[in-house]
């Protein structure tokens, strides 16, 4: 039997980007596939549940925790196959996803400039289908190896297979087939294209380019301005903790969102190719007046109504995932009284 190195009583501070203060009883580093094979050879280590920790981006800790946590920390960067039109290239799933996007581009393979400075890890992308300025993962996306847990047996998934949908994967759903809580994702595969074309459709992105008199940017062009509009508006989690976006986009149907412009010409809708209407999540909360708003040391991102914050750095006091929690469900609560939709967080709570 493989020794399992299983820390204890571990801080989970510099590992959640919210910055909440909170424990793990214990937490084994995955540095490899293989120790994840050792783990399913001990199953009573399992007991308690477990959580599966990337860069702790999309997360709210509400307490300290009693499962074991399983720190992702496989390294790599790779291209594994060159066709004639992708370069086939992987990295291990505790890369931090925004140097593996500098790196891709520096070794010039381009398509996932847009995903820019996307906090969290090479490993959790997939699992939210995470997405910016008119690119998802998905668009991107080769192919994944994953470990199913209780069995510690490896197998490869490709993009069919993920179920990608907005902010959505197997990896999240419970159901027929779902994969939440069961299985690990070790490494992922992207097929980045040689016949690029810039995705510079987003309204941000055209106002950069005006503003820097730009007409058709490398793919190293689109990073910088993805990275200026994000620095921009988003909060840099070393300095202020938060989750990037805390809300999903609302889909609602064309006679709800009907309704809703009778009342509010001004709503910022996006009619869908399905029917359906997404409406930014963003302006709905800022309608209600929250925007630059706090509830004890959690608070509304002032330039930006869907990122909500840690006050940490003005109070000096961490906010409790508790907290945050409150402050979420008070904004739910009000924009469900005003405009009737239900806000989904994006974050997982644990
Ligand atoms: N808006 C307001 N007030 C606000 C915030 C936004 O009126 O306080 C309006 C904006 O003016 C804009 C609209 O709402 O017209 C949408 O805002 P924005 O362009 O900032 O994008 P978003 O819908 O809020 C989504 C993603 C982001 C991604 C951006 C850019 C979701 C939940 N969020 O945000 O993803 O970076 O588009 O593509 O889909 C994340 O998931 O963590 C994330 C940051």
């Amino acid at each position: 039997m493989t020794i399992l190195r299983i820390e204890h009583n571990v801080s989970l501070d510099p590992y959640n980007t919210l910055g909440i203060a909170a424990r793990a009883h214990s937490l084994l580093r995955v540095r490899q596939p293989s120790d994840l094979q050792a783990l399913a050879e001990q199953p009573r280590q399992l007991e308690r549940g477990h959580l599966v920790l990337g860069g702790g981006s999309n997360m709210v800790i509400t307490g300290d925790l009693l499962a074991l946590v399983i720190k992702m920390e496989i390294q790599g960067r790779t291209l594994v196959e060159e066709t004639d039109r992708h370069w086939i290239v992987q990295a291990g799933a505790g890369e931090v996803w925004h140097d593996f996007v500098a790196w891709t581009l520096q070794q010039g393979y381009p398509g996932l400039e847009n995903l820019a400075l996307i906090p969290g890890t090479v490993g959790a992308a997939p699992v939210q289908n995470i997405g910016a300025y008119g690119i998802e993962l998905q668009d991107r996306f080769h192919s994944l190896d994953a470990i199913e847990l209780a069995t510690g047996r490896p197998f490869t998934l490709d993009a069919t297979q993920c179920r990608f949908s907005y902010r959505d994967s197997v990896f999240k759903q419970k159901g027929e087939g779902g994969l939440a809580g069961k299985a690990v994702i070790t490494q992922v595969r992207f097929a980045l294209p040689k016949q690029w074309r810039p995705e510079i459709g987003y309204l941000d992105i055209e106002r950069k380019m005006a503003e820097w008199g730009i007409t058709g940017p490398t793919a190293q062009q689109v990073f910088d301005m993805v990275v200026a509009i994000r620095r921009a508006k988003l909060p840099d989690p070393a300095e202020v903790g938060n989750v990037g976006s805390f809300f999903k986009n609302p889909v609602v149907s064309r006679e709800q969102c009907d309704d809703i412009i009778g009342r509010d010409p001004h709503i910022v809708h996006y009619p869908m190719p399905d029917g359906t209407v997404k409406l930014a999540a963003g302006w709905l909360i800022d309608a209600c007046g929250w925007r630059g708003k706090s509830m004890g040391n959690a608070g509304v991102y002032p330039k930006q109504a869907l990122v909500l914050i840690n006050r940490f750095h003005e109070t000096g006091i961490r906010a409790t995932g508790g907290e945050v929690m409150t402050l979420a469900q008070a904004i739910q609560t009000s924009v469900y009284e005003r405009f009737g939709i239900r806000l989904e967080p994006e974050p997982v709570v644990v």
